[in-house]
């Protein structure tokens, strides 16, 4: 079995999505995969709600416990390789996880470690993503599935999804209007990563 382990901080709505498209589609029959585990840096994030409501083993490790991004990504492969089988590398999707991650931790698992990003990358890596589109006068916005490498958002893209920027827009209704995307083709590209 191919497990994959998703990493959040926050709301958890793309671990979410990922979740009920692997059992609406039945990735473990189709791909001999399933979602083994949710880990996340912060205690409070309400995707372990959801998580711990549907089955899955959940995991908090605190970021502001450890001395050093080193020693905290040491502690995240830790918990990581408890999902990995030699025949069948643990997949780890990163889904709002806010933490940077050390070069060692990105080449551990490096070809398995994705991230969505919510701005049409290159463009806007980083924070703030929708309040720059909008300040840039972007007449287009969305996001990014892409593999992750020692660069901050950055790496070989998978999938992406367009939405328009529309008059009167915040970086609320942006994010929303992107958000909503997301939840489309972060599932549709783990999937495409699985099988045929
Ligand atoms: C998503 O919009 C995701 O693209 C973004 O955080 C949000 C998490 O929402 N990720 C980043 O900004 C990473 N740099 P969620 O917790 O509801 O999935």
């Amino acid at each position: 079995m191919k497990n994959i382990v998703i990493l959040i901080s926050g709301g958890g709505s793309n671990m979410a999505a990922i979740v009920k498209a692997a059992r609406r589609d039945n990735w473990q029959d189709r791909f001999g995969a399933r979602v083994a585990a949710v880990i996340s840096n912060r205690a409070s994030a309400g995707g372990l709600i959801f998580a711990a409501e549907n089955g899955l083993a959940t995991e908090v490790l605190d970021h502001k416990v450890f001395d050093s991004r080193e020693a905290f990504d040491a502690a995240l492969a830790g918990i990581i390789d408890r999902f990995d089988e030699p025949a069948q590398p643990v997949l780890v999707v990163l889904a709002g996880f806010m933490r940077i991650l050390t070069p060692g931790f990105v080449n551990r698992y490096a070809g398995r470690l994705l991230n969505i990003h919510p701005s049409l990358l290159p463009a806007f890596p980083g924070l703030h993503t929708h309040q720059r589109a909008l300040d840039a006068g972007c007449q287009v916005a969305g996001a990014t599935v892409h593999q992750v490498t020692a660069e901050l958002d950055y790496g070989p893209i998978l999938a992406q999804a367009v939405v328009p920027v529309l008059p009167g827009d915040s970086a609320n209704t942006l994010a929303a209007r992107v958000l909503t995307q997301e939840h489309r083709i972060y599932p549709q590209a783990i999937a495409g990563l699985l099988g045929p």
